[in-house]
């Protein structure tokens, strides 16, 4: 269903003209089983880990890190994402995980809600992208939507966004495909996987 060019220029032009959707409608506190979350991935590294953030959007996420008093590099592909955050004073680069190289290596890395843009084939594209920018033995926490298929959807932003869902085994194994052990929990909500994968020692 998805077409394999079009997915992320449709999605991508709604994050660039609907940004301040995305802006309004995105609580901006983080609690509850998301928390908990992000504490037991940051407590995978040391204090000096060197972190990046893949689709930072408004930087909730890497505010919440550095208020724990970890570095964290934040990147986003989204010209109205990079603008919002420069407005804030953050220092954030344009990094396209399906196509660039950042030509740095990292201890962790974290995609919120990123990776559910993407198809499988883009899925493992960027696995593999994040692979050659992680140290060894180096952490990668992402979260993506729970369920089956996938969809053009335009709830919450008024205009089309493609989603891929993922259920807890099927994530698991393509992850070992491609060299992590994944721990991964489902939210109490029932909505969303929580995954912290390790790069194994061959890779
Ligand atoms: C649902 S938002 C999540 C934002 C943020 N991580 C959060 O949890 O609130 C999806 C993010 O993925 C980013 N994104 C989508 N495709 C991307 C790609 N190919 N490379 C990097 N970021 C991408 C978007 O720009 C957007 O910031």
């Amino acid at each position: 269903m998805s077409d394999k060019t079009n997915n992320q220029t449709l999605t991508l032009n709604t994050y660039e003209q609907m940004a301040q959707h995305y802006i309004d409608r995105t609580p901006t506190s983080i609690d509850g089983d998301y928390k908990q979350y992000l504490d037991n991935f940051l407590a995978s590294v040391s204090k000096d880990a060197k972190i990046l953030e893949i689709g930072s959007a408004v930087g909730t996420d890497a505010d919440y890190i550095e208020s724990k008093g970890y570095g964290v590099t934040r990147t986003d592909v989204v010209n109205a994402f990079l603008q919002y955050q420069r407005n804030k004073g953050k220092c954030i680069s344009r990094f396209n995980v399906l196509e660039d190289r950042l030509h740095q290596y990292f201890d962790l890395i974290i995609a919120s809600a990123v990776f559910l843009h993407f198809d499988l084939q883009q899925f493992d594209q960027a696995v593999v992208n994040v692979k050659n920018h992680l140290e060894k033995n180096g952490h990668f926490a992402l979260a993506v939507k729970k369920g089956r298929g996938e969809e053009y959807t335009s709830e919450k932003m008024e205009s089309p966004r493609y989603f891929r869902y993922w259920t807890e085994p099927e994530l698991a194994t393509r992850l070992h495909n491609n060299g992590f052990s994944a721990d991964i929990a489902t939210g109490s909500d029932n909505k969303w996987l929580y995954c912290l994968a390790t790069l194994n020692d061959s890779q």
